[in-house]
C-alpha cells in the first residue's frame, strides 16, 4: 500500500473543517453569518470602514485576493489585495477609514507582521485571519478570526487556505449586513451553505480518478493553470501545490491574459489545466479553450457536473458539483490539490517536507 503523506490526510480533513465553520459562523434561522468577535465599539469601527486592503504571503497571499473580490462583490467596499511584503517596501497611502485584512496560517510569517506592524503605525484597523490561536498576529490584529482547521503538518497548505476562504466569504456577508435590515444572508446563499460540505465531500470522492489523470500527467515539465474570476486565485494557488509539492513548474494565470503573450508557450502536448466552471465567464474560456487546440495543446478542464460540453474539445475532465460562483473556488482547489500530490507520490518525494522550505518563513 501506498505511504499516505499528512498532506492527503490534511485534504480530506476538508469536508468536515468547513462544515464546522459553517455550523459556528451560519444562523440557518436569521439567515446571517456569526462573528462574536466584534462587539459595539468594533462593529462602529466596521460600519465606518471605506476601504479594505487584503494581505498575505504564499497561499495566504491567494485566499488575500479572493478576498477582495468576495468583499467587492457582497460589500460594494474599495478593496484591493496585494503580496504582504510589497506592502512594506513602498509608501502605501492609508487614510482614515481603512481596514487591512491580514491574513497568515501560521501567524509567524516575518512580512505579514511586518505588515501589520506597518498598517499599525498607519492606524488601520486590522482584522488578522490565522489558524494560530497564540500567534504574534494575533497580538498585533485588532481583532483576530480563526479558522480552527486543527494542525496543519505538511509544509504545503491545503485545509488552512479553503478554512481562510471560507471565512473570507462569510466575513463580506457579516460586513454586508451592518448596513442592511434585516441582515440575512440570500436564501440560495443559505441553501447552498447547507450542502456544500457534502459537496466537498464530493469531490474528495473523486480522489481516485484524479490519481489516474495524475500518473498520467506525472512527466510533464511543466503546467500552465487558468482561472476567471473567483476560480484565478485558484489557478495561483494550484500552480503554488504544482511547484511545492511536486517540484513542476506551473504558472497560474488570469484565462483571459493567457492570449497576451503566454500563448505562445504552447506547442504539441503542452498541458494546460482549465478551471471552467458554468459561469459567467464560461463562453470566453471556451474561445480560449479552442485557440489552445488549435496551438496544439492539451487541456485539462475543471468543469461544472453535468456539463459534457467540453468531452470533445478537452483531453481530460474533472467535473465539481454546481455551486454559486463565489463558493466555486472552495470545490475547484480540490481536484488541483490532488493533482499536486498525486504527482508528487508518482515522483517518490516527500510530500509533507518539501526541500528547501519550512512551515512559515520569519
Ligand atoms: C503554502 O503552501 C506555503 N507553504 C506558503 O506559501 C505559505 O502560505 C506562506 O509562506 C505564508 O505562510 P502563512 O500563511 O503562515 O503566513
Amino acid at each position: 500500500m501506498a505511504r499516505e503523506f499528512n498532506m492527503l490526510k490534511e485534504i480530506r480533513e476538508q469536508a468536515l473543517i468547513i462544515k464546522d465553520i459553517i455550523n459556528k459562523r451560519v444562523d440557518f434561522k436569521t439567515g446571517c453569518a456569526v462573528f462574536d468577535e466584534f462587539d459595539h465599539g468594533k462593529i462602529r469601527i466596521l460600519k465606518n470602514v471605506q476601504r479594505i486592503i487584503f494581505l498575505g504571503c504564499g497561499t495566504s497571499y491567494h485566499a488575500a485576493l479572493y478576498g477582495n473580490y468576495v468583499f467587492e462583490e457582497l460589500t460594494g467596499l474599495n478593496c484591493e489585495c496585494e503580496l504582504a511584503d510589497e506592502f512594506t517596501k513602498r509608501e502605501a497611502v492609508i487614510e482614515s477609514g481603512t481596514a487591512v485584512v491580514l491574513i497568515s496560517q501560521s501567524g509567524e510569517t516575518g512580512d505579514a507582521l511586518k505588515a501589520a506592524r506597518l498598517a499599525r503605525e498607519k492606524e488601520a484597523f486590522i482584522i488578522g485571519l490565522t489558524n494560530e490561536i497564540n500567534s504574534s498576529l494575533s497580538k498585533y490584529a485588532d481583532i483576530c478570526i480563526y479558522t480552527e482547521a486543527g494542525e496543519e503538518i505538511a509544509v504545503a497548505a491545503t485545509k488552512t487556505f479553503t478554512s481562510q476562504v471560507m471565512l473570507l466569504g462569510l466575513l463580506a456577508v457579516y460586513f454586508d449586513s451592518l448596513n442592511r435590515k434585516p441582515p440575512v444572508l440570500s436564501q440560495p446563499a443559505v441553501f447552498e451553505l447547507k450542502g456544500l460540505s457534502e459537496k466537498i465531500a464530493a469531490v474528495l470522492g473523486s480522489e481516485e480518478e484524479i490519481k489516474i489523470i495524475a500518473d498520467k500527467y506525472a512527466s510533464e515539465k511543466g503546467f500552465v493553470i487558468l482561472g476567471e474570476n473567483y476560480n484565478y486565485p485558484i489557478a495561483l494557488e494550484g500552480a503554488l501545490k504544482f511547484k511545492e509539492t511536486a517540484y513542476v513548474h506551473a504558472e497560474g494565470l488570469a484565462a483571459g491574459e493567457f492570449l497576451h503573450g503566454p500563448l505562445a508557450i504552447v506547442d504539441t502536448d503542452f498541458p494546460v489545466i482549465f478551471l471552467a466552471p458554468i459561469d459567467p465567464a464560461y463562453e470566453d474560456n471556451v474561445k480560449i479553450m479552442k485557440e489552445i487546440k488549435r496551438a496544439g495543446g492539451k487541456i485539462l478542464a475543471v468543469t461544472t457536473a453535468g456539463n459534457h460540453k467540453l468531452d470533445d474539445l478537452a483531453d481530460d475532465v474533472v467535473r465539481v458539483p454546481s455551486a454559486l460562483d463565489i463558493f466555486v473556488p472552495i470545490l475547484s482547489i480540490i481536484p488541483l490539490q490532488f493533482l499536486a500530490y498525486g504527482i508528487a507520490v508518482g515522483k517518490g518525494l516527500e510530500i509533507d517536507k518539501p526541500r528547501n522550505l519550512s512551515k512559515y518563513v520569519n
